[in-house]
């Protein structure tokens, strides 16, 4: 099955304290961004990339794509000023329907068999994202007070990749532009349209790239998938 992937890359990550766009870091010798990209690369469902960028980095990226030899992107639209932004000027871009995935550059260890799953039920149900059952317990918590603990059991981390038919996810973007909402994620704009959101189990290591702790275990990681595949 088809899908598209909108990729927003123009971000400045000033939680990364690296003083340059966080995608441009090294893990093994390889940008963020550049091993991302390659993941879509790879996979046969993915039909095309539209990544969003800044436009001052523009070359940069420009050379991430030659250098790790992608040949899926089909546009590279101008980022805004927040992620919702980066995301709705890749939906504008993009002009072909179908199934449209939403991945953040700066999560390089989304596992294949998590997007088949997520493709396949964003075309029977509209609209799927990745998610993990928490481990801890969260609690919601005022002016240093515990005011009520959630119930873990019903509680699910949700990732990227989010995955939606193209129309519904694009006339949800354009209805928060339109209302000046701003979601932390996709789905949030598809459930404020009242429409169902399925959850795909996916896997802990797929991680965003967020602070240095993540780059060292974002090492750990990569060496670990090495060994793997020469065993
Ligand atoms: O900053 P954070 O890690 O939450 O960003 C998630 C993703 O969204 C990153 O890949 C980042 O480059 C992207 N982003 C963007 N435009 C923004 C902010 C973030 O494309 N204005």
């Amino acid at each position: 099955m088809d899908y598209t992937v909108m990729m927003p890359a123009a971000g400045s990550g000033t939680r990364m304290g690296a003083g340059q766009n966080k995608l441009f870091l090294k893990l093994a010798g390889k940008t963020i961004l550049g091993h991302t990209l390659t993941v879509f690369e790879e996979d046969p469902w993915c039909a095309g990339i539209i990544l969003a960028v800044k436009d001052s980095e523009r070359p940069v990226i420009e050379a991430i794509i030659r250098d790790s030899a992608i040949t899926k992107v089909k546009a590279l639209p101008a980022g805004g000023a927040e992620r919702q932004d980066s995301v709705a000027a890749c939906l504008e871009a993009h002009q072909e329907g179908g199934i449209v995935l939403v991945h953040d550059a700066a999560r390089p260890f989304i596992a294949r068999p998590v997007i088949h799953k997520l493709a396949e039920s964003a075309a029977e149900h509209g609209a799927a994202v990745a998610g993990v059952k928490a481990k801890d317990t969260m609690k919601y918590v005022t002016d240093g007070q515990v005011e009520e603990t959630a119930d873990r059991e019903r509680l699910w981390i949700i990732q990227t990749p989010q995955a939606f038919r193209y129309e519904l996810l694009l006339d949800a973007s354009r209805k928060a532009r339109q209302e000046q909402f701003l979601g932390t994620d996709e789905a949030t704009l598809a459930e404020r349209a009242g429409l169902p959101v399925h959850v795909v189990g996916s896997t802990y290591d797929n991680i965003k790239m967020t602070t240095p702790e993540d780059l060292a275990y974002g090492g750990y990681l990569l060496k670990k998938r090495l060994e793997e595949t020469m065993e």
